[in-house]
């Protein structure tokens, strides 16, 4: 199944990875800074297709389209384009990802960014591979590590404990980033090139894939309270590598 669903994803790959002008085809959803491409519905659609030929009976939750509440066993879990903001703006830097859950639990997992030709894919205990070589978080401490996060823009109500949060966290590690793609934050702690990441809110599609990966590499993602990730709702993330997870614990006073 994990080489079927690479096919595939590999494939939607092919129908972004030369796109570097998308300036006509650009409508906005829940904000302005919120958008929505042709390139996004029509990815979200082929993978819909190719994707329900593999496992009939799965149901679908992809972030194009309505959502409803998951109620088959086995569920897709698809973000058609992560990182839409940096598609749009020709960064190079965005993914496809997709999950197959059986019962909110993600059993494989596969995000591909078709601009680097990197596909970063696990199935549940069985490790996690990059381009088919496997790969483990690093094992810097935080004053070593690269933070990543969100900043939730979609969400402008959470901005306020954004920017606290990063504030307490800045003063631990050696520095930090914002890629604009959640999914690849994951992958990048999963491959040792960074070490922390958090969100004070993503959604289904942004994690369900990323997060397998992460902890098939040895990594560590929960919420940011500690409770477990749950891939079917929207909820905040604190990923790390093992060295790093307790961070977590500096950062419990802003949730409230
Ligand atoms: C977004 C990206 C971004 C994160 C947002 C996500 P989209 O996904 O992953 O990095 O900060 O919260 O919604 O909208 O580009 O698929
Ligand atoms: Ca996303
Ligand atoms: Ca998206």
């Amino acid at each position: 199944m994990l080489q079927k669903i690479i096919r595939v994803v590999e494939e939607a790959g092919e129908m972004i990875r030369g796109v570097h002008d998308v300036s006509e085809n650009i409508t906005e959803k829940s904000s302005h800074i919120d958008v929505v491409t042709q390139y996004d519905t029509a990815v979200q659609a082929f993978l819909y297709r190719e994707l329900l030929q593999l496992m009939p009976e799965a149901g679908f939750l992809g972030e194009e389209g309505e959502h409803g509440e998951i109620a088959t066993e086995w569920t897709f879990i698809v973000d058609p384009i992560d990182g839409t903001a940096n598609f749009v703006r020709d960064f190079g830097h965005s993914n496809i990802s997709v999950a197959l859950a059986r019962n909110g639990v993600s059993e494989y997992g596969v995000v591909y960014n078709p601009y680097r030709g990197e596909l970063f894919a696990a199935q549940r205990g069985k490790g996690a591979t990059l381009n088919g070589k496997p790969i483990h978080v690093s094992d810097s401490d935080p004053s070593h590590g690269i933070l990543l996060c969100g900043s939730t823009a979609y969400d402008r109500e959470l901005t306020d404990r954004h920017f606290a949060i990063m504030r307490t966290l800045y003063d631990r590690v050696g520095d930090f980033r914002r890629l604009g793609a959640a999914a690849l934050d994951l992958c990048y702690i999963a491959a040792g090139r960074v070490e922390v990441f958090f969100e004070c809110r993503l959604r289904p599609w942004d994690i369900a894939a990323g997060s397998l990966i992460l902890t098939e590499a040895g990594g560590k993602v929960t919420q940011m309270d500690g409770t477990p990730l749950d891939v079917l709702h929207n909820c905040s993330v604190f990923a790390a590598n093992a060295a790093c997870h307790s961070l977590i614990g500096d950062i419990q006073e802003f949730l409230a």
